[in-house]
């Protein structure tokens, strides 16, 4: 593979093609590691890098994901997630911080509450003489990318005997607004021919206008609706989100919304079509009734794991490893 990402800041950098190779060498990194043998094989890979993982906005599951990932490929990781145990607290600029922390490490993952932080951190990183690889792994409402990585992974697994993701109708329910996650996604579906996506929330949790305008610009098809139960029958994927609450007091409003009409109860699985699949980046509240779990159209849990090993496909990717692991598994016959 061609290497196409260094920094990884959105997910407009990502193509078609892209997209393809990089499933394609997670699935292949999953094959790799059910034996003790690959899993010594890819913890060599790349056991000469250290990486930063600065999460300075809360997260167990991302920052779990990312740390196991470098751990596949060998990579020492080091933290920080509270900057008041970092030198901010003596006035210094976080960009000032991070640029510090990036002439021990080779590689910076970080999740921030700043949109454009990680974007500033690269480009800030680029003009210096040691610039290392930045990956968001989460900034403010805007972006996540490496989410949105996971998400095509899983639905690309789903619909592997459906032909693909390509013509399949996508929901995404709850809080559209201010869910990175979302916004994402829905800018990375438009890589697939003739998708369609349903953006089902309230009016106030709407999906953004500048989703909307890429949607119009790349010719996707969407609906926009509050009728939940109207959607689920129609869609092959729906993907639930909770309410992002924790913007409220930084946008100084809270909007008091019905929130049982945007979750996923188990009477809604008779109306899901039998090959459907229901996703959730977690971490869930009640948008999903508990019941679902059990349902083989969950597709929550995979999706957790999945993020495991896309992640190990990403970083082994920008380290320029992916072709050394791709010879791997062809001469060990996997
Ligand atoms: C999401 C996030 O942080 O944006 N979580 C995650 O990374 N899996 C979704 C959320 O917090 O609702």
């Amino acid at each position: 593979m061609e290497n196409k990402v260094f920094h990884c800041i959105d997910v407009q950098q990502f193509d078609y093609d892209y997209l393809e190779e990089i499933c394609d060498l997670a699935d292949k990194i999953r094959e790799i590691s059910r034996t003790k043998a690959g899993m010594e094989y890819l913890a060599s890979t790349l056991n000469h890098k250290r990486a930063m993982l600065y999460f300075v906005q809360p997260s167990t599951r991302t920052f779990l994901s990312f740390y196991s990932a470098c751990q596949m490929l060998g990579i020492k990781c080091a933290e920080v997630r509270d900057p008041k145990t970092s030198s901010e607290i003596k006035g210094e600029s976080e960009e000032d911080t991070v640029r510090t922390f990036s002439l021990f490490f080779d590689l910076i993952i970080m999740r921030h509450p700043r949109a454009n932080f990680a974007k500033t951190i690269a480009n800030l990183l680029n003009n210096t003489d040691h610039p290392v690889p930045v990956i968001n792994a989460g900034s403010g409402k805007d972006q996540h990318p490496t989410q949105a990585l996971l998400d095509i992974y899983t639905l690309r697994r789903s619909f592997l005997h459906r032909g693909g993701i390509a013509q399949k109708k996508i929901a995404f329910v709850g809080d559209l607004r201010r869910g990175r996650t979302v916004r994402s996604l829905a800018a990375l579906l438009t890589q697939f021919e003739e998708v369609k996506l349903y953006f089902v929330a309230p009016p106030e949790y709407q999906i953004g206008q500048d989703i909307l305008s890429l949607l119009d610009q790349q010719k996707t098809a969407y609906e926009i609706t509050d009728d939940f139960e109207k959607v689920i029958p129609e869609v092959d994927a729906i993907y639930m989100t909770r309410l992002q609450d924790e913007w409220d007091q930084e946008e100084g409003a809270h909007v008091d919304i019905d929130i049982e009409r945007f979750s996923f109860q188990k009477r809604h699985l008779e109306l899901l079509k039998p090959d459907g699949i229901i996703m959730h980046p977690l971490p869930r509240r009640q948008e999903i009734a508990v019941e679902v779990d059990s349902d083989p159209r969950a597709a929550y849990w995979r999706q957790v794991r999945n993020g495991m090993y896309i992640r190990v496909a990403l970083i082994a990717d920008i380290f320029q490893r992916d072709k050394k692991i791709l010879d791997y598994y062809l001469s060990n016959n996997l």
